[in-house]
């Protein structure tokens, strides 16, 4: 893509965060909607202070902009439930992206060429990560959102066409062994996808599909959740004090019947539709009951890369594997945006669900999360 068209690109990401701001009063854009995730004032803040401290404070070594809000819109800096009291008014807030953004914009637009000569600048390497940066927030909003759905009490919502169990499908697609390529290129691919290197995988069988709502219900009719041998003991203990019985993005009507929970409220679900809202302890669960594991990352990548795999995209598909360094790892652009998180605490998670942007779309990209995280659109895929 040339730089003009990455611009139009950051562009379109920057509205589309500040667009879920517009719907919002003062008192809304400070809530928290879960415990775990900000409110939506202060992740177009913080967007918007990223973008400002890389072309800002890095690049052109000026922190005017930066300094009044580095504390506020550093993670480190202030707590989850600090953040809302302390965001500026919504106008003031709006006001201060809007003026940011152009000025950012305008010095991209037209760098000079000492700018240019920045490292990071080299490849619009600035211009993919801040676009990235705003659609994994994006997301993270979407998921906020999907939360205030979920608790608040829109009414009672009942399900006209109820979608029934469906046995495991074991459709699948046989790999062959051998030396494989996986990981990412500069200047798109995140720090964790680096370097690119050659892996050995033995023969695997991997589903066309990842598991739908019909085949996750079957699981479920099947006394999955009160099943203690297919749980891992950190599985079994998170089921039972979350008191997990359903995918997170789930509710059951009077009569008994599920339907989903999603950003625009109540909806029918669709036996078909990929399953999402688990998380990776109630993934490997299914697995386990369906006589079959989660993928390594690998054997889902290589397979992406194959273009054998129906409905990637649809939602984050978790990995067997706790989310590692690449052989060669080096940080970039800062040690925080993965380093912390090689804990084997965190799993990895591929493709993307249907509230992901394009620009994170991609085989080599490795999104992770805590075993114990569902409010993230997240399913699974099966290998055998
Ligand atoms: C990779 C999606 C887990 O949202 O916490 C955003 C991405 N890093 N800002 C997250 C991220 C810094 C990260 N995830
Ligand atoms: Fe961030």
């Amino acid at each position: 893509m040339s730089s003009a068209a990455l611009l139009n690109e950051l562009q379109l990401a920057q509205d589309l965060v500040t667009a879920l701001l517009e719907p919002l009063d003062d008192d809304s854009q400070r809530l928290q909607y879960h415990s775990e995730l900000s409110p939506l004032g202060w992740h177009l803040g913080h967007c918007t202070y990223t973008e400002c401290y890389w072309l800002q404070e890095i690049v052109l070594q000026d922190n005017r902009y930066t300094a009044p809000v580095e504390t506020l819109y550093t993670p480190a800096r202030t707590p989850k439930p600090e953040r809302g009291r302390l965001l500026p008014p919504l106008d003031a807030l709006l006001q201060w992206v809007l003026s940011m953004q152009a000025m950012n914009r305008d010095i991209l637009s037209a760098p000079s060429p000492d700018l240019l000569q920045h490292p990071l600048m080299q490849d619009d390497y600035l211009l993919h990560f801040l676009i990235q940066h705003y659609s994994q927030h994006y997301e993270t909003m979407l998921s906020a959102l999907t939360q205030r759905a979920l608790h608040e009490d829109s009414g009672p919502f009942r399900v006209t066409t109820p979608f029934t169990p469906v046995q495991p499908i074991t459709d699948s697609i046989s790999m062959q062994p051998g030396h494989y390529r996986v990981g990412g290129r500069a200047p798109v691919a995140c720090d964790n996808e680096l370097p690119a290197q050659q892996v050995m995988l033995g023969p695997y069988r991997i589903a066309r599909n990842p598991v739908s709502n019909a085949e996750y219900l079957a699981f479920m009719d099947d006394a999955g959740y009160s099943t203690q041998s297919l749980w891992s003991d950190a599985g079994w203990q998170w089921r039972t004090q979350a008191m997990a019985g359903s995918p997170d993005h789930w509710r059951q009507d009077d009569a008994g019947h599920w339907y989903g929970s999603g950003v625009r409220g109540a909806y029918e679900l669709d036996g078909s539709d990929v399953v999402h809202g688990l998380s990776h302890h109630e993934a490997s669960a299914y697995a386990g009951w369906a006589d079959a594991r989660l993928p390594h990352e690998h054997q889902w990548e290589v397979a992406c890369r194959l273009h054998y795999l129906e409905q990637t995209g649809r939602a984050w598909e978790w990995c067997h594997n706790p989310f590692f360094p690449y052989q060669g790892f080096q940080a970039f652009p800062y040690d925080g945006y993965s380093t912390p998180s090689f804990d084997n605490r965190h799993y990895t998670l591929r493709g993307g669900s249907f509230h992901t942007r394009p620009a994170i779309k991609r085989a080599s990209f490795r999104n992770f999360h805590e075993p114990c995280k569902r409010h993230i659109f997240a399913g699974l895929r099966l290998v055998y």
